[in-house]
């Protein structure tokens, strides 16, 4: 027991009117309304008020709890005026805990506590106390209700329903920001003293955060505490009652609390130029490689969009926005041509897409690069003249005749040599050939209209220095018919031959009909 309640309760005793024994008179007159409830209302000094002209006794006891002596713990005196002294009188208890907890004197009156009492677990006890003569056993008073109120002493700690809290608070939030609060209780009288007034205080989380005494609101205490420097603080509070005196019982909790993200920091590319590079044969819509600027913030805040604002190849090339990823990736837009541009610049933008504008002070939440981006060149097939070829020639040419010449290059840089061959499953009798060096196409055989009109054929043009790279072209053959069937006349020709013609002579030519002079037989005409 501490000192000070020792000391309590020596002014307690010691201001009782019969110093060591308080006293309930049996009560002979009705008490007015009023002085009952004046009975009820506790002193805060524990005294026990004395009435003793009206010879009977406010009705209350006072007990301290918790007491640890090794004796029962005196209560009080029952006390009759019609008791003399000489054992006549019998004093008997009933109600809340009489005969067990509390026990009776007979003879004197004499109430103690057989045991420690809790406060926090009954504060008040009813009993009633009647006085009865001993030899006629009829009562020499009324029986008389009285309390025993338990006096609180300060014996429970201020108690967190929660042994760890958590709570968060934006990142950069101005100094007095309420955190959470927390709340002890104290199980003590919150009516008597100070048992029950508890005070917060900081143990850890200083100079970050501090808790308000009386409220136990935390609250930031620092400017500018920024997420991504430090995201976790443990804050340990405690809770000390007494009004947080010297000797107060305390109580700790845990708050952890998180920094949550706010957009304070702009997307930077790492690095000022980027190189990229992409075959000049990519189709449109080909990614060609991706940039990404890094954002400190995390979630939202670190969402970036991504834009191509200036350079060369503005027109050749997109950026679409990965959002997974939050890359930027560089597609082809329109067809590449190595020979034609080796080289683009293009300058990307990235800028967040949800700004605060609290921190437009902090500077502009975008970042620009340059993206060079290299042509890289592709060995290309060769390209003829023209997509197909169409030669007509007479049947009746000589063999090794020259039919017609196809042309083709090589679109590549290297301009490569050309060979040429014919796809021969398109000429299966042989009948055609071609000058691998130039494309002269000429006949191996003799032609036959009436075999074949049409000859269609395929030449192959590959890259003598990469023969792989090849290409096909059609080239029809028309063959044109020489008259060397003899002819069905679909009209009947009237001509005439003059005298001195030859056999052997061209007698008459239309279309393709030609009449020569075989025999000639002169006859006479009118
Ligand atoms: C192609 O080469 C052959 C053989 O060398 C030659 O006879 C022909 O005239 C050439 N063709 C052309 C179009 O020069
Ligand atoms: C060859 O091509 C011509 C013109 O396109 C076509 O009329 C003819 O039927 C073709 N002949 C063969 C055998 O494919």
């Amino acid at each position: 027991m501490a000192l000070y309640q020792l000391l309590r309760l020596f002014l307690l005793w010691a201001c009782l009117p019969h110093f060591c024994c308080p006293e309930i008179m049996f009560r002979r007159t009705p008490v007015p309304q009023q002085r009952i409830s004046d009975a009820h209302v506790p002193r805060s000094d524990g005294k026990i008020l004395h009435r003793q002209k009206r010879g009977w006794m406010w009705n209350q006891f006072f007990l301290l709890e918790e007491y640890t002596g090794s004796d029962y713990q005196y209560v009080g005196k029952l006390h009759s005026d019609q008791d003399k002294g000489d054992g006549s009188l019998k004093y008997i208890l009933s109600g809340d805990g009489a005969g067990t907890l509390f026990i009776i004197d007979e003879k004197t009156g004499d109430i103690h506590a057989t045991r420690r009492i809790d406060r926090e677990e009954k504060a008040f006890y009813t009993l009633r106390a009647q006085a009865i003569n001993r030899r006629t056993l009829r009562p020499v008073e009324p029986e008389s209700e009285f309390v025993i109120k338990i006096h609180d002493i300060n014996d429970n700690e201020p108690t967190f329903p929660e042994e760890i809290y958590t709570a968060s608070v934006p990142e950069m939030s101005v100094v007095g920001t309420s955190v959470v609060q927390v709340a002890a209780t104290d199980a003590d009288d919150p009516s008597y003293g100070n048992s029950a007034r508890v005070i917060y205080s900081i143990l850890q989380g200083q100079p970050y955060f501090s808790v308000e005494p009386e409220t136990g609101i935390i609250r930031t205490a620092l400017p500018n505490m920024n997420r991504e420097n430090r995201e976790q603080y443990q804050v340990v509070i405690q809770a000390k009652d007494m009004g947080g005196q010297m000797g107060g019982l305390s109580g700790t909790t845990t708050v952890n609390i998180t920094l949550t993200d706010v957009n304070d920091n702009p997307p930077r590319f790492p690095q000022n130029t980027i190189h990229l590079r992409v075959l000049e044969s990519s189709p449109v819509g080909t990614a060609v490689g991706s940039v990404k600027a890094n954002d400190a913030d995390i979630g939202k805040n670190a969402e970036v969009e991504y834009r191509i604002i200036d350079g060369d190849g503005t027109d050749m090339f997109d950026i679409i926005t990965e959002k997974d990823t939050q890359e930027g990736i560089i597609t082809v837009k329109k067809p590449l041509d190595y020979e034609s541009r080796r080289l683009y610049t293009l300058k990307v933008e990235a800028e967040n897409t949800h700004v605060d504008p609290r921190f437009y002070y902090l500077g502009p939440f975008k970042d620009t690069t340059v993206v060079k981006i290299s042509i890289e060149d592709v060995d290309e097939p060769p390209v003829f003249s023209r997509s197909s070829y169409l030669f007509e020639v007479h049947e009746d040419i000589e063999v090794g005749t020259i039919i017609g010449t196809v042309m083709a290059r090589d679109p590549d840089s290297t301009a490569s040599p050309i060979r040429f061959s014919l796809d021969r499953h398109t000429d299966l009798d042989r009948i055609f050939n071609i000058h691998s060096g130039n494309g002269s196409l000429y006949t191996s055989k003799p032609l036959d209209r009436e075999l074949s009109q049409w000859h269609n054929l395929t030449v192959i043009a590959a890259e003598i220095n990469n023969p792989k790279e090849t290409t096909r072209v059609a080239v029809f053959v028309r063959i044109l018919d020489v008259n060397d069937n003899a002819p069905q006349f679909a009209v009947f020709y009237d001509t005439f031959v003059c005298e001195n013609a030859r056999p052997g002579q061209l007698f008459y030519q239309e279309n393709s009909i030609a009449i020569f002079i075989v025999k000639l037989k002169m006859e006479q005409m009118d």
